[in-house]
């Protein structure tokens, strides 16, 4: 590296993301009351501008991280017993099965093939009998986009409930919630939201709503009866604990420019960025791991056998990237998120890559 310590390399990461810069002066204020008369509307606004982006009944934020948020969702609508199939799409697919094990759920994992996506007919016979389907919408394990509103069509018709992780799609792939049957998605700001990490967003359609109604969790935290209560009936502090006020208002910053642009507008930009540079690498002769009609937005999956190599090659021309994720260990990944996300940063991490060493 000439000059340049890690620390300074630009973020192509598959998230965290890097900010947009109007966005940075939003985290440098003073830090304001998480109450209060400007507070309260303000994140209303953005709870209702989240379901609003995702076609939700309701959205929730809750300081934690996305993780949190897949435990938030599956406590609230499963009971310990319950049944739930989880195909396994990688790393994130396992991880989504071991939270619904920790809550005493009984998982059927699925495996799933690393370079393909999810047959939804396949998934649709193992549902008889299940209480819920729970899925990534893209592992960032094979950057691979799931048919999630397929397998939501089936699943509902079955009368199972979807989870869906949209941790590394939301606000970069199309995610209807009550247009495809979603039950639950949950999502978290610093990917396709290009914001800070901190929160857990868990969106509900209105059946998920009416499901959750009837389950209670064994936790105080991760209760959304509790957050549905202080929103509906405290005008001064709409929610039960202290907000990260300054990572809320980036996010409001970051999904104001998204519902500006329009969503479908925003998310053409990203299919298309994400087009151009896998038709780049591979006319740079690199080995892209999804197949091109279920190929993600946000993140771009490289199949190789020394990820090393490709990492150095960016990293010495000032970019990160990410390295492989098990199963799918020879390989790096590519993120299109936030302030990296432009043609730019395209021409420069292809550059890179093609660079020979
Ligand atoms: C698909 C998916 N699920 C879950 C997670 C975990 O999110 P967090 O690290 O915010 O808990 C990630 C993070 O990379 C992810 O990409």
């Amino acid at each position: 590296m000439t000059g340049t310590s890690r620390h300074h390399l630009r973020l192509m990461i598959p998230g965290p993301c890097e900010l947009n810069p109007a966005d940075l002066a939003v985290l440098a204020r003073q830090t304001v009351p998480h109450y209060g008369d400007s507070w309260a509307p303000m994140f209303r606004t953005l709870l209702d501008d989240l379901a609003r982006l995702l076609d939700a009944e309701v959205a929730y934020a809750l300081p934690g991280s996305g993780t949190a948020g897949l435990e938030i969702a599956l406590a609230n609508l499963f009971t310990a017993g319950d049944r739930v199939v989880v195909p396994d799409t990688g790393y994130f697919g396992i991880r989504l099965a071991e939270i619904a094990q920790a809550l005493g759920l009984r998982v059927e994992l699925l495996p799933q093939p690393l370079d393909a996506p999810i047959e939804a007919a396949e998934v649709e016979d193992k549902l008889a009998g299940a209480d819920g389907l729970l899925v990534v919408h893209v592992d960032s394990t094979t950057g691979i986009r799931q048919p999630v509103a397929e397998l939501a069509r089936r699943a509902r018709t079955a009368g199972v409930t979807v989870v869906v992780d949209a941790i590394a799609s939301a606000g970069g792939e199309d995610i209807r919630l009550r247009a495809s049957g979603i039950d639950a998605v949950v999502t978290a700001p610093q990917k396709g939201l290009g914001a800070p990490p901190g929160l857990a967003i868990v969106a509900f359609d209105g059946h998920g709503v009416r499901r959750m109604s009837t389950h209670r969790p064994r936790s105080w935290y991760f209760d959304l009866a509790r957050w549905a209560q202080a929103r509906a009936e405290d005008e001064w502090e709409p929610h039960p604990v202290t907000m990260p006020t300054a990572i809320v208002g980036a996010l409001r910053a970051a999904v104001t420019r998204i519902l500006d642009t329009g969503v479908e507008s925003w998310v053409a930009r990203r299919r298309d960025l994400a087009t151009e540079l896998r038709r780049r690498l591979r006319a740079a002769g690199l080995d892209l791991n999804a197949p091109e009609d279920c190929s993600a937005n946000l993140v771009t999956v490289i199949r190789c056998p020394d990820p090393g190599i490709l990492a150095r090659r960016t990293a010495n021309r000032g970019i990160m990237i990410g390295q492989g994720l098990p199963p799918l260990t020879g390989a790096v990944r590519i993120g299109l998120l936030g302030n990296t996300a432009g043609r730019q940063w395209v021409d420069r991490v292809v550059g890179a890559l093609a660079e020979e060493s």
